[in-house]
């Protein structure tokens, strides 16, 4: 289809987003899978919480003296509960069947669009770049095994320039959180628009002229600081060549210039001091310790004097009960994200300040989602008044982060 139009002389880069089309039945299918993801992720998890509270803590209070005091204690406590292990089950099915979902619509139309992609790489209308290194190193958190459980994870290519995985990571991804969010404010909303928002309100005399997003997959989430800083440049890196493509021929549709380029996180060939703001989404519960390590100490190289880091992660383990932890680990031992409890269980300043930041620059705060509350409550919010809602499924994100002192400089 793509390629007739194109033949017949249509010259506008179209929306990847839009090529692949789903069959009525798919369309049945994704919104039933989304809608039990919903199911399981709020409705049946208070249930599961009750039955918590009202029989397994106490019998494990009466047979030990004590609560369950932390996540694993209190999975030991869950794991023999029939209502968990059907929750579980449920929610591992689920969590397949939202990328088996749009495989088909995807697989359909992948020649087309390889070729959107590959017509993105060619001509670049919108001015962004697309920087591809075959010889990049997969890193094995990413390469040996399907991150949660999304088939060929980030980096699989099945055909030349392929972008598969980029489009399945975008349609799966509607699916996945399509029925859990409620968007008081459309078109507003989601971790990158909140925290640019967010530092954009907070601190009105800070303008990025350079955004890094570590982690970039397809740019959802680095695309949205475009809105809160229209003159800044943005750059997005990730190790998978699939999304990159994927990401770039969005963005260009978008009329959003963004330089893409493909490398691991840890070492970076940027120059000193090239940016002014380094962000990441859900990135370093994918990574393991040691590398988090150096990619805090790489984010603090990359910064100029007086620029930015915000990442946006799950809640630390010591910000939360022992049952939310682990409500949050399950995905550890069954989502295969195996470093996600370890991060989780960091002290984020002391992996700041061991990065080289300020310790007193470093701090932890939770944002409200500003897809879900009004424009002046986000405003009372990042003026210090008022609280952000609990965590629980995109009502908000807690970020850390630090900012690069000018006197780091001098030594
Ligand atoms: C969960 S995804 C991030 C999602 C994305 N930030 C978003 O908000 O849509 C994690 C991404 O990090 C990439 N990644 C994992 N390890 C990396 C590394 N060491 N360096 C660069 N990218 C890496 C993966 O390929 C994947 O695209």
């Amino acid at each position: 289809m793509y390629r007739a139009e194109k033949a017949a002389g249509e010259s506008a880069l179209p929306s990847i987003d839009s090529i692949p089309t789903a069959t009525h039945d798919e369309v049945s299918r994704q919104m039933y899978v989304s809608h039990l993801r919903k199911y399981v992720m709020l409705d049946l998890q208070k249930d599961m919480r009750d039955v918590y509270d009202s029989a397994v803590e106490p019998r494990e209070r009466a047979r030990t003296g004590e609560a369950p005091g932390d996540a694993l204690a209190v999975r030991k406590a869950m794991q023999p509960v029939n209502f968990y292990r059907t929750w579980s089950s449920l929610r591992y099915n689920a969590q397949e069947m939202t990328w088996h979902s749009v495989q088909g619509e995807v697989e359909r139309a992948l020649p087309d669009l390889i070729d959107v992609a590959d017509e993105a790489a060619e001509r670049s209308p919108a001015g962004g770049t697309l920087r591809l290194n075959p010889a990049t190193e997969i890193p094995k958190a990413v390469s040996s095994l399907d991150i949660h459980l999304m088939p060929g994870c980030f980096h699989t290519e099945y055909k030349n320039d392929d972008v598969a995985v980029g489009a399945v990571y975008a349609h799966g991804t509607k699916v996945f959180s399509g029925a859990l969010k409620k968007a008081r404010n459309p078109g507003k909303g989601g971790v990158a628009d909140s925290t640019g928002h967010y530092l954009k309100l907070k601190y009105p005399d800070f303008n990025p002229k350079r955004i890094l997003d570590l982690g970039c997959t397809i740019g959802s989430n680095l695309l949205p600081y475009h809105r809160a800083f229209p003159e800044a440049e943005l750059y997005g890196i990730d190790v998978g060549a699939p999304v990159l493509r994927y990401g770039h021929a969005r963005a260009e549709a978008q009329g959003i210039p963004v330089h893409y380029s493909q490398q691991t996180a840890e070492r970076l060939d940027f120059e000193d001091g090239y940016f002014d703001l380094i962000v990441s989404s859900f990135f370093f519960h994918e990574i393991a310790v040691p590398s988090t390590k150096k990619i805090l100490a790489e984010t603090h190289r990359l910064l100029a004097p007086g620029g930015v880091t915000i990442h946006m992660e799950l809640p630390p383990s010591s910000e939360v009960d022992a049952y939310y932890n682990f409500f949050l680990d399950w995905d550890a031992y069954h989502n295969h994200e195996p470093h996600y409890a370890a991060f989780r269980q960091q002290d984020r300043v002391v992996l700041l300040s061991g990065a080289g930041f300020a310790a007193e620059t470093c701090g932890l705060v939770r944002i409200p989602d500003r897809g879900g509350i009004g424009d002046e409550e986000f405003l009372a919010f990042a003026k210090g008044e008022g609280q952000a809602p609990e965590h629980n499924n995109f009502s908000s994100y807690y970020l850390f982060g630090a900012s690069k002192q000018k006197a780091d400089n001098v030594a």
